[in-house]
């Protein structure tokens, strides 16, 4: 127990304050608790110097992919959101800035000529998808079906795919959605009449930032390592053609920090975009992802810090019992399954939130680290550090009801575990 303590503690040289978490592709899109690229770095520079393949189970927008590349590591991701996959994607993938340039020509051009010779009668054929209407005004509606079809027609895999992502960036600040929420919220009714966003203009900012985020990236990537980005769930196994077994020197991930029910909606953050691109099913994601199916017989774990705590909270609420049992029942089959593919003496480096249910702590970075030591890991270290920039609510409701608060994750635990 006395060294669980010392190799756990709080180092605030791992803060980053002030950093620019925005530089190379990671200006892209936001997303829900992205990790911010400090961390995956200094992880890498500290646990995967002579690393060969780095896989993160949980990629969501790619942060880790990112840095891996950038350093000459092949990558592996997975994430069940198929917005995800597409960021990650694009932010992994170098594209020749001449060429670039002639696509960002050719769309000025484009949006010139709408906007600027009277062609305003642009015929279009409107989306059809639950509720709209009640996310986007018509004249939105016209405007994002105009830059889509545009987009669709651009026939380079890579190119499409940066447009995609501004798109995407630019449906979600000109829908009528309230700004720096995670769920979806309307914005007011006395703000609904006054809301006509540039659409265009929207865009082509998105567009222009990105490509310099872009340009740093090419410049840094001066080597060949590769990125794959998958959509199997780790919870069900890993695709053995795809990482194989004992091949993985570094695992390095920021896992979801609960149910999407009840902690971060990233089906819910990034549905309208989905919706936008064509993804189907853009409205269950949620459910698919860790916890999403709620167990009905609470079992034991065999993990006691873990089972006691579920016992505690079940004594106050069955179902939010049941929500937390869940998640870490998948959260355990995937950690089972992830162990497998780990190199001996490779590291699994996890980036964990303790959020509170009920009035209780979940020590997630506990957790990890004793399902890790039942997989023959050992732990070398969890890293506290405070969150001082990152994107994630930071009070939540610990009985779910609106309005009660409580304080959740200010700190976020990064648990180094090593294959023995
Ligand atoms: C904390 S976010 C990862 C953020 C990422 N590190 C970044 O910087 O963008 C967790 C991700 O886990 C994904 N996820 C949840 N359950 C999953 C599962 N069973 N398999 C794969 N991905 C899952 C979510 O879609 C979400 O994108």
């Amino acid at each position: 127990m006395e060294i669980v303590i010392e190799k756990k503690y709080f180092d605030d040289s791992w803060n980053f304050e002030n950093a620019n978490t925005k530089r190379l592709t990671h200006c892209f899109h936001s997303y829900p608790a992205m990790m911010i690229p400090q961390v995956a770095a200094r992880i890498i520079e500290t646990y995967g110097k002579n690393a060969k393949l780095l896989f993160d189970p949980y990629c969501g927008t790619g942060t880790s992919l990112v840095e891996a590349n950038i350093r000459n590591i092949d990558a592996v991701g997975t994430d069940l959101n198929p917005l995800a996959r597409l960021i990650a994607k694009a932010k992994t993938t170098p594209i020749e800035i001449k060429k670039l340039n002639i696509f960002l020509k050719e769309f000025n051009d484009f949006i010139f000529s709408l906007q600027f010779s009277g062609k305003k009668d642009y015929s279009v054929i409107l989306p059809k998808f639950h509720n709209i209407d009640y996310w986007f005004t018509k004249d939105v509606q016209i405007k994002l079906t105009i830059l889509k079809e545009y987009i669709d027609n651009i026939e380079d895999e890579s190119i499409k795919r940066f447009f995609y992502v501004a798109f995407s960036e630019t449906v979600r600040d000109s829908s009528l959605t309230r700004n720096g929420e995670f769920k979806l919220y309307r914005i007011s009714e006395k703000k609904l009449n006054n809301f006509t966003p540039d659409v265009y203009g929207i865009m082509v900012n998105k567009l222009i930032r990105n490509k310099t985020g872009l340009m740093e990236f090419v410049q840094e990537k001066k080597n060949n390592s590769s990125t794959h980005i998958h959509s199997f769930n780790t919870v069900f196994g890993i695709p053995e053609n795809i990482v194989s077994k004992d091949s993985v020197d570094i695992i390095l991930t920021s896992p979801p920090y609960g149910d999407s029910r009840t902690t971060v909606a990233y089906g819910q953050f990034s549905r309208l975009a989905n919706q936008w691109l064509g993804f189907s099913e853009a409205s269950k994601i949620d459910n698919k992802l860790m916890g999403g199916k709620r167990n009905i017989t609470i079992k034991k774990f065999g993990i006691s810090i873990l089972d006691d705590i579920i016992e505690k909270i079940e004594h106050k609420d069955k179902n939010r019992a049941k929500d937390v049992y869940s998640f870490y029942y998948d959260y355990l089959s995937s950690i089972n399954n992830i162990s497998k593919v780990v190199k001996k003496s490779g590291y699994a480096c996890f980036v964990v939130g303790n959020r509170r249910v009920k009035g209780f702590t979940l020590p997630t970075d506990e957790i990890t680290v004793e399902i890790f030591r039942k997989n023959g890991f050992e732990h070398i270290e969890t890293i506290i550090r405070k969150i001082p920039n990152k994107r994630m609510p930071l009070k939540n409701s610990p009985t779910n009801k609106v309005g009660e608060k409580d304080t959740t994750m200010n700190y976020e635990y990064i648990v180094v575990m090593q294959k023995i």
